[in-house]
């Protein structure tokens, strides 16, 4: 399929690509093993100016949009996604400082992002908020010499290695996510630690970690935006990033179905190799299609994003959905074509049906998603009614 990509955007598609197996594949079975944040390829990612991607020219960065990082995503995706929601997640704990925050902000804090000197993170959910996110309880006070913070963000992406952690937290209890606002909160900042280091299931390189906030001052420059605007802003940030998870998820597949083709080439039974078998060729054509779909989908939502369209909510979730659920399946058969093999560690395919997993739950769960997108159609109903 031809998706039509501009010399520069084949050019960071193919570095991406080289920087994965090179760099990303020798090690991604260690990394998922023992749990460990993959510091030495972050900083090779950041030798090949990757990190540069998703930042803008006038703060040291090459300006691409939602595409570019998709394209990233994607590549990083179909090696380790582990690895690659750590790269993402520096854009996405930057994303509102870049969309809202001050010039002094930005030349403060982007250079050394895009360098990929520093990681950042961003911090929405709490124990009492995941799907319900306007339920957060983390507060920010004003005081005399800034902003004082108290709560606890749970399952952070970054949480523990990043140096920039942008925080949504109320500054006005009495009126809910209205009463929200954005900040950015520097690691070593007195009053903010580090809690619980999650143990998961799946993109294990990745950490995932509490942040715990005792009056923590931070300084009144470091709001994002104006006092009251954080939900919105977070929610307008959601729907940026979704189309990034869809290429974790198309990245993902993509590498389940090259495994499990390689596999059933090979693998001889009954005298024959696995592949001529009908009854496999229907489930790698099945698989195919998911990824193909999955990929028009990611990267029109992508476009959209990258448009100057103001509402892209129902193309991005649209996006994050299908993908994750067609990863789901492709990594699932993935592993049923490779057999008692793709069960065993030794094949790539059981990380990848794990690592599909999260897909479908972060960045808004796929049911939460469905409601937006139901949404969605009730109001262009309701418009022409
Ligand atoms: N853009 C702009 N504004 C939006 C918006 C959007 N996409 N979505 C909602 N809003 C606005 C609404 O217009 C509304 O504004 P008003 O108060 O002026 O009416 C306000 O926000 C509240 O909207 P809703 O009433 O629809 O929201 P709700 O209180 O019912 O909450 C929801 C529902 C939080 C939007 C929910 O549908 C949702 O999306 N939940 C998912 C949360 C999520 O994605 N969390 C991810 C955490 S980050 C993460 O996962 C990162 C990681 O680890 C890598």
């Amino acid at each position: 399929m031809q998706y039509f990509f501009t010399d520069e955007q084949k050019t960071i598609k193919d570095l991406a690509r080289r920087v994965a197996e090179e760099r990303i594949l020798p090690v991604r079975a260690e990394l998922d093993e023992n749990e460990e944040f993959p510091w030495p390829v972050i900083q090779d990612i950041a030798a090949s100016d990757l990190f540069r991607i998703f930042v803008p020219e006038e703060y040291e960065g090459l300006g691409g949009g939602c595409l570019e990082l998709c394209l990233v995503m994607e590549e990083f995706s179909r090696v380790c996604s582990g690895v690659a929601i750590s790269f993402a997640a520096s854009a996405l704990g930057s994303y509102t400082l870049m969309d809202f925050g001050t010039d002094h902000l930005k030349k403060k804090y982007l250079p050394d992002i895009a360098a990929g000197k520093k990681l950042a993170a961003f911090a929405l959910t709490e124990s009492t908020a995941g799907s319900d996110a306007s339920a957060i309880r983390t507060t920010a006070e004003k005081v005399a010499d800034g902003y004082l913070i108290n709560g606890t963000k749970q399952f952070i992406t970054n949480g523990g290695e990043a140096e920039l952690y942008t925080i949504i937290a109320l500054t006005d209890k009495s009126k809910g996510a209205r009463g929200a606002s954005a900040f950015l909160v520097e690691k070593g900042t007195p009053g903010f630690t580090f809690g619980k280091k999650e143990k998961k299931l799946g993109i294990r390189a990745s950490s995932t970690c509490e942040l715990v906030f005792q009056n923590c001052l931070i300084p009144e420059e470091n709001i994002i935006g104006k006092p009251g605007m954080g939900f919105i802003m977070a929610m307008k940030l959601l729907d940026k990033s979704r189309p990034g998870v869809g290429a974790q998820a198309l990245g993902i597949a993509q590498g389940a179905l090259e495994a499990a083709y390689d596999y059933t080439r090979q693998r001889v039974q009954f005298g024959q190799p696995l592949v001529t078998q009908p009854v496999v060729q229907n489930m790698l054509a099945d698989m195919a299609i998911q990824v193909e779909a999955a990929r028009s989908l990611v990267y029109a939502a992508a476009r959209n994003a990258d448009s100057g369209s103001k509402d892209y909510t129902e193309s991005s979730a649209m996006a994050k959905v299908f993908a994750s659920d067609a990863a789901m399946r492709v990594t699932t058969d993935a592993v049923q074509l490779c057999g008692g093999a793709g069960y065993m560690k030794d094949y790539p395919v059981e990380k990848m049906m794990r690592d599909a997993k999260i897909t479908q739950i972060y960045e808004g769960s796929n049911q939460v998603l469905r409601n937006a997108i139901a949404a969605e159609l009730r109001k262009r109903k309701a418009k022409t009614e």
